[in-house]
């Protein structure tokens, strides 16, 4: 008889995951750790990544730690290089994202540089980082945090949501250029979730009103339900799938008012 359910699970996985301390990042990174993944942390507070390094402990996998900036890829890469981890990245996640929130008017070039080095240009040559070890062995997985702020226009701020939209493209492009080796790369399209990045807006009752009520769903996200789509597009089962973003949004990008 033949069997149909694929394999979700990622035993034998090394998966990085950048800002996996806290909301999204630490809630992917959790869910691959239980999965049964190595994991890699990255993000800036050394003190954050002892104590997650300590609590994904319970689940028996490798997890290691490097401190960085991604603004700082290069030192992230050396940091890595210089771990000797025996595997190779089979799973490499970009998550690690920031936003400041001025009117488009007030936008300062500092502000402007934060967020496009943050969000887009060390999610990029981290990727090519990740790339150049998943082609050698023909087979890889890339998932790019974008934002439903990356597909439709929001009063989120402008430089922010370029740089979401560039994350949607950049997954399309290198879909096709890498295909061929058997990387898959996609983007997940979050709407809110409830993490230290919308911790101020999310106290806001009438604010929370307005996203639920433009909500087919009627409430914002839960983190395992984000965790979900990653740990998916990370494992087995979405091997036919690359270039792809899947909105994990409650349903909020198909409303048409
Ligand atoms: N929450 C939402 O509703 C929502 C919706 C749509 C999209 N997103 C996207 O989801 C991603 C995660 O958001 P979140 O809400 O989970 O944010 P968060 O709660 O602020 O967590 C951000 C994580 O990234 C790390 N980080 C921030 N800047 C970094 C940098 N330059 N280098 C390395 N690590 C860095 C932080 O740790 P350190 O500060 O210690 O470095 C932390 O671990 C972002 O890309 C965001 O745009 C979130």
């Amino acid at each position: 008889m033949e069997h149909y359910l694929p394999s979700f699970h990622l035993k034998g996985k090394l998966a990085a995951v950048t800002g996996a301390t806290r909301g999204i990042g630490k809630a992917i990174a959790s869910a691959f750790a239980e999965a049964g993944a190595d994991v890699l942390l990255i993000s800036r507070t050394d003190s954050d990544l002892k104590e997650m390094k300590e609590e994904l402990q319970q689940y028996g996998t490798n997890i290691y730690t490097v401190s960085g900036d991604v603004q700082h890829y290069d030192e992230i890469i050396e940091k890595i290089e210089q771990k000797k981890i025996e595997s190779s990245i089979d799973i490499w996640v970009n998550n690690a994202g920031i936003n400041i929130r001025s009117a488009a008017e007030d936008v300062t070039e500092e502000e402007w540089e934060q967020i496009i080095s943050t969000n887009m240009k060390g999610a990029f040559f981290l990727t090519q980082y990740a790339a150049r070890q998943m082609k050698e062995k023909g087979y890889g997985k890339i998932i790019n945090i974008s934002s439903v702020a990356g597909h439709v226009a929001l009063r989120t701020g402008v430089v922010y949501a370029m740089t979401k939209a560039a994350l949607i493209q950049m997954t399309k492009t290198l879909a096709l250029e890498w295909g061929n080796h058997g990387i898959r790369i996609n983007a997940i399209g979050p709407w809110y979730f409830p993490t230290t990045l919308t911790e101020k807006l999310l106290q806001d009752e009438e604010y929370v009103k307005d996203i639920v009520s433009r909500t087919p769903l009627r409430r914002i996200g839960k983190l395992p339900e984000l965790a979900g789509t990653a740990v998916f597009l990370a494992s087995e089962a979405s091997d036919y799938i690359t270039g792809q973003t899947i909105f994990v949004d409650g349903g909020m990008t198909i409303y048409g008012f």
